[in-house]
């Protein structure tokens, strides 16, 4: 028996339920929101699908009752407010910072031994404050931004290429911010092709350059941020704990002394299974790589200053 609990119930986490259920990526899914109503709505139209398509997870929303999560293996928590066309994931710190503090102390009350994932902007800086607040060990907090922007790096890439969007490999690493990701143009590749030999270099810095504003292109489009791909990248980090996959995923890990950084959250390739984190992939980047990823972490500390 798997049991997952998505904290929030807006646009992001009834998508990541959704596939959560669709995907049967556990057995039990629980929808919790503080707004009366909203999740046991989304839980109640979205457990109409079952037999439509043929599914056996069971979703249940709730309103506030974290006793109703008791036990969870994976708590993702997307709470918080979503940023406007215009702002910048670090603006929403203030607000969040206090909501996802007191969601993870609520989550821990009922399911002490759950993996948390973390999807609440600015993502690195919420995942460095849940680790501050629980001095939980470093493998059990998992930020999911790199497995999002580098969905989005691997969208942008199948474009250029003219490819299946399943075909093309690429990570991107660094914050999750759109000026601190960092798309890794030189290992991305085409069914082991390196793509560099099929596309120019001003298309390859096209695809980094849409990949890192990915984000606030579809929140300038939407006039809110995006949640398909957030939903269902938030799921694939679920499903590769819950499955004790050993998948490599980018993800916001607490870096101490990798890549040259410490006492920081920030996007990293990660190995998944069922005891969260369990390795982070370090490997040479050349010097190039190592200067943005450096600015990177200097950017992200300097958000996480605002913590204090
Ligand atoms: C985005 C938000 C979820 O990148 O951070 O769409």
């Amino acid at each position: 028996m798997s049991k997952v609990t998505v904290v929030g119930a807006g646009n992001v986490g009834a998508t990541c339920a959704n596939v959560l259920v669709c995907n049967q990526i556990a057995d039990e899914v629980v929808l919790l929101d503080i707004k009366e109503g909203v999740s046991e709505g989304k839980a109640m139209d979205i457990m109409q699908t079952a037999n439509i398509l043929g599914l056996n997870t069971r979703l249940r929303g709730v309103t506030n009752d974290y006793a109703a999560t008791e036990n969870s293996d994976v708590v993702v928590i997307t709470s918080g407010i979503p940023r406007k066309p215009g702002m910048t994931r670090e603006e929403l710190i203030g607000v969040n910072a206090g909501i996802v503090k007191s969601v993870v102390e609520s989550v821990l009350a009922h399911s002490p031994n759950a993996i948390i994932v973390c999807v609440s902007n600015p993502m690195d800086t919420m995942t460095y404050l849940i680790h501050k607040v629980t001095g939980l060990p470093k493998n059990r907090i998992i930020g999911m931004g790199g497995a999002l922007d580098s969905a989005r790096f691997k969208y942008f890439l199948s474009l250029a290429l003219g490819a299946n969007a399943n075909e093309v490999e690429g990570i991107v690493i660094g914050g999750h911010g759109d000026t601190t990701m960092i798309p890794l143009k030189r290992f991305a590749a085409y069914r082991g092709i390196p793509v560099s030999t099929l596309i120019s270099g001003a298309q390859l810095d096209k695809v980094a350059a849409d990949t890192m504003v990915g984000g606030a292109t579809l929140t300038k489009l939407l006039g809110t941020s995006a949640w398909y791909a957030p939903g269902a990248a938030a799921a694939q980090v679920v499903g590769a704990v819950l499955g004790d996959q050993k998948k490599l995923i980018s993800c916001s890990a607490l870096l101490d002394g990798e890549y040259g950084e410490k006492d920081l959250c920030i996007g990293v390739p990660c190995i998944l299974g069922r005891n969260g984190i369990e390795k982070i992939v370090e490997f040479d980047l050349n010097a190039e790589e190592k200067a943005l990823f450096a600015a990177s972490a200097a950017a992200v500390h300097k958000t996480n200053a605002a913590l204090a």
